[in-house]
């Protein structure tokens, strides 16, 4: 099968101790068809269910399972040059007891050792027992390794060999070497933008009252700017409609630079006519003064009070004028119940996707260089981004609003 899209990927297949590790000999089996190097890691466990020399036979490789070599080779490093390695980490099944250990870094078997180095995608396909699944430790887990970007692939419910019927089945092997094909192609193969026109608006805006002082806010336009540099990557044609900010234009993208609420409505306005993709992270100030002093105002005497007006909401605007061929995606930066203000934003203003900021998360919020969001489309569909640079990020971004997450 040399046209297959595993032909030639480095592929770890971790393989723990519960009943369903007869099925990971087929997902062998199938990987090693269609042209992966699979190297088999075995719990120790794992060795109760599948004998490491049928393992070995089909991989046509020597199964690794001690973390220590037994002689004195020196050959104990072996987890760090695995991790490096691999294209993808895979592990199926995987019980709650390897679950937990990924989830809070253990290692203590050379699998785990394995994942801990990882420098590639890492995968799992939980396989258990209903009540062992549904446990809020094990599910609290699942939580800790979604956020830090491990693809779980979800059980699926029928029979159990407990004799229990619920969820807790590994999927049938065909179905596990689909969805490992399916995050082998993502990675190589992000969502192409070739021909689509993207806006973005990023970093804060101004609003004077004299020509020295103003009302703003403390936003970088970082997320901003390495949006339109992942979109220009990605082959897109980039407006970068920028607030006053200290970033350099990234390659390939057109900037206009506004300092108002009111330049970035006109700007942003002209801009979208012809935009496929809308991305909104400015931080606009929603208030201005209501009177601009043409010279600087001088103190006086007691206290002043500056009487304000409202700003023009582009995001709404543009909603109000969205095409049926465009997608508009907001950015809701909160403090207090994020997912319902964020919602609300998404259909008052008739958005395809609002990405959501919880200032006061860690590495998430004005300034950093980390970046962590959440992500609501008008589909209903919420994807957690896990905590990762702002170029990451905003790679991840692009994958969820071009429809290839
Ligand atoms: N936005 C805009 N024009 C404005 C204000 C905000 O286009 N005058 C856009 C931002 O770029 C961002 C989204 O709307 O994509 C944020 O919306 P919103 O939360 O309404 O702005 P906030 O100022 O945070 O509003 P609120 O005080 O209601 O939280």
């Amino acid at each position: 099968m040399p046209d297959s899209p595993l032909a030639g990927r480095k592929i770890v297949l971790g393989i723990t101790g519960g009943i369903a590790a007869y099925k990971s000999l087929s997902v062998l089996r199938l990987l090693g068809k269609a042209g992966a190097e699979v190297q088999p890691v075995l719990t120790p466990d794992a060795e109760r269910f599948v004998p490491r020399l049928t393992v070995g036979a089909l991989a046509a490789r020597e199964v690794l399972v001690d973390l220590w070599p037994g002689d004195a080779s020196g050959s104990w490093t072996k987890h760090v040059e695995l991790g490096v390695w691999a294209d993808l980490i895979v592990v199926a099944p995987a019980t709650a007891q390897t679950l937990a250990k990924l989830a809070h870094g253990f290692c203590d078997n050379l699998l785990a050792a394995v994942c801990l180095s990882a420098r590639c995608p890492v995968m799992v396909f939980p396989a258990m027992d209903h009540d062992m699944w549904t446990h809020p430790a094990t599910q609290a887990n699942l939580a800790l390794l979604r956020a830090r970007g491990v693809v779980v692939v979800e059980p699926e419910s029928g029979p159990l060999a407990s004799g229990l019927i619920g969820t807790g089945r590994l999927p049938e092997p065909e179905a596990v070497v689909a969805a490992i094909t399916g995050v082998l192609v993502a990675k190589e193969h992000p969502a192409s933008l070739a021909g689509k026109r993207v806006l973005v608006t990023a970093g804060p805006t101004r609003e004077h009252f004299d020509p020295v002082r103003f009302l703003s806010n403390p936003s970088t336009g970082t997320m901003g700017f390495a949006v339109a540099a992942e979109a220009a990557r990605r082959g897109a044609d980039v407006t970068l409609v920028a607030g006053p900010v200290a970033l350099p234009t990234p390659d390939g993208v057109r900037r206009i630079d506004i300092v108002s609420a009111d330049d970035l409505y006109t700007a942003a306005l002209r801009e979208a006519e012809a935009a496929d993709l809308v991305v909104m992270t400015a931080a606009v100030a929603d208030y201005a003064p209501v009177e601009r002093h043409a010279h600087k105002v001088k103190k006086e005497d007691g206290d002043q009070t500056l009487a304000l007006r409202r700003t023009p909401d582009t995001l709404a605007e543009l909603g109000r004028r969205k095409r049926s061929d465009q997608t508009l995606v907001g950015f809701a930066m909160e403090t207090t119940d994020g997912e319902a203000h964020a919602l609300g934003k998404l259909e008052r203003k008739r958005l395809d996707f609002i990405v959501l900021n919880m200032l006061g998360e860690p590495g998430a919020g004005f300034g950093t260089t980390t970046n962590r969001v959440y992500v609501f489309g008008a589909d209903g569909r919420r994807h957690d981004l896990p905590l990762a640079d702002k170029a990451e990020v905003a790679a991840r971004l692009l994958d969820v609003v071009a429809g290839a997450a």
